[in-house]
C-alpha cells in the first residue's frame, strides 16, 4: 500500500499552533486520486501510529475528500482505529443510535448555539477522543469550531490569574435538575430516566452509587432528581503534551438555559455550577473565559464526507447556529 495515500492539505480557517501543529491537521487524497472508504480503512489500520503522532501535535485530524458516504462507512472508519467505545450515559444532550458505534450529534434545533466544551467534562471521567462525520453539509453556519484548550488556560491565567487559581484549588461542582418526564422537543433531555437510561429510582441510585461518592443524588418529591457532581477538577494536566488544559463545563453550564417543565421551575432553581467549596462563581470571570474562547477559536466549513478525530483532552468543540439543513454524526472513545 502507498505510504502517502493521503497527504496534508491546507484549508481556510485552520490555525498554526504556537510550538505545535496546525489545528486541525487536514489529510486529503493526493491530487486527482480517488480514495474509497475501504482504502481509507486499510490505510488507517496501517498508519495508525503515524496518525496518532499528528493527533498529538495538532489535537484534531480532519480526513477530507475520501469516499465516506454514510453512517455505515463512518462506522468502518471509526472501527479501523480499534479504540474502545465510550457510551453517552450521563451526557446532557439528546442523541440517537444510528448504526454500530455511531450516534447523532446533539439533536439541538439547528439555530441553537452550543458553547465550547470538552465532551462530558462535567463527569468524573470523560471520553479521550471524539469523532464527527458530516453527513449533510451545512451551507449557512453550523460549523463545529475547535479550540486549543491550553491557549484558554494561558489567557485566563494572564487576564484573571486569581480566578484561575481558585478554579485550580477548589474545582467545580455541577448541579443539575432532571425532571421525572422528558420535555418534548427539548435538546437537553431533562428526565433522569433518559439521561441515565434507567426506568426506576432504585436503578438510578445504584448507578450513582458506582461513582464512589463523587456524584450525589437527592430526590425532590413530586418533581425529579437533583444531581450534584464534584468537586471535579476545572483544570487538567494533559500528560501526553505536558501542559495544562482548561478542562471543565463552566462556560457551557453557566451560559446554557436549561429547560424544565413549568411545574418543576421552583424545584430546579439553584446555581448550575459553583466552586468546589459551594461558593458562587463570579459572572464577570465566566464572561471573560467566554470571550477568550471566542478569540482563540478555529472555525472551518464542513464538507460532506468529512471525518474529524478530536483529542478530547487537548481540544474543545462547540456548534454554531445553523440556518440550513445539517446532519453531523458522532462516536465517542473511552
Ligand atoms: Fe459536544
Amino acid at each position: 500500500m502507498e505510504r502517502h495515500l493521503l497527504q496534508e492539505v491546507q484549508i481556510p480557517g485552520q490555525k498554526a499552533l504556537n510550538g505545535w501543529g496546525t489545528l486541525p491537521f487536514v489529510l486529503a487524497p493526493a491530487e486527482g486520486r480517488i480514495v474509497t472508504g475501504k482504502e481509507l480503512v486499510d490505510w488507517i489500520k496501517q498508519e495508525k501510529s503515524w496518525i496518532e503522532e499528528q493527533l498529538l501535535k495538532s489535537g484534531a485530524i480532519l480526513f477530507r475528500g475520501c469516499d465516506v458516504n454514510n453512517a455505515e462507512d463512518f462506522n468502518s472508519v471509526v472501527e479501523a482505529f480499534d479504540y474502545e467505545e465510550r457510551l453517552y450515559t450521563g451526557g446532557l444532550g439528546q442523541r440517537s443510535h444510528v448504526v454500530g458505534r455511531i450516534y447523532t450529534a446533539n439533536e439541538a434545533p439547528a439555530h441553537v448555539y452550543i458553547p465550547f466544551h470538552h465532551e462530558m467534562a462535567q463527569l468524573p471521567t470523560s471520553p479521550s477522543k471524539v469523532f464527527f462525520f458530516c453527513d449533510i453539509e451545512p451551507t449557512k453556519g453550523g460549523e463545529t469550531p475547535l479550540l486549543w484548550s491550553n491557549s484558554v488556560f494561558r489567557r485566563v491565567q494572564q487576564e484573571c490569574g486569581d480566578f484561575l487559581q481558585q478554579l485550580e484549588e477548589k474545582g467545580l461542582i455541577y448541579q443539575f435538575f432532571f425532571g421525572n418526564e422528558d420535555i418534548p422537543d427539548s435538546y437537553i433531555f431533562r428526565s433522569w430516566k433518559s439521561v441515565y437510561k434507567v426506568k426506576e429510582k432504585a436503578e438510578l441510585e445504584a448507578k450513582i452509587a458506582q461513582s464512589g461518592g463523587l456524584i450525589k443524588l437527592e430526590w425532590i418529591e413530586g418533581h425529579g432528581a437533583k444531581i450534584m457532581i464534584g468537586p471535579v477538577p476545572a483544570v487538567k494536566w494533559d500528560k501526553k503534551r505536558e501542559q495544562n488544559v482548561f478542562f471543565n463545563y463552566l462556560v457551557m453550564t453557566y451560559t446554557t438555559d436549561y429547560e424544565v417543565l413549568s411545574k418543576d421551575k421552583e424545584a430546579a432553581a439553584f446555581d448550575n455550577v459553583v466552586f468546589g467549596d459551594g461558593s458562587p462563581v463570579p459572572k464577570e470571570q465566566v464572561l471573560t473565559c467566554q470571550r477568550i474562547m471566542a478569540e482563540e477559536k478555529v472555525e472551518f466549513k464542513w464538507r460532506r464526507g468529512d471525518v474529524i478525530l478530536i483529542d478530547n483532552v487537548a481540544v474543545q468543540h462547540s456548534k454554531n447556529p445553523c440556518f440550513s439543513s445539517r446532519r453531523i454524526l458522532s462516536s465517542l472513545i473511552a
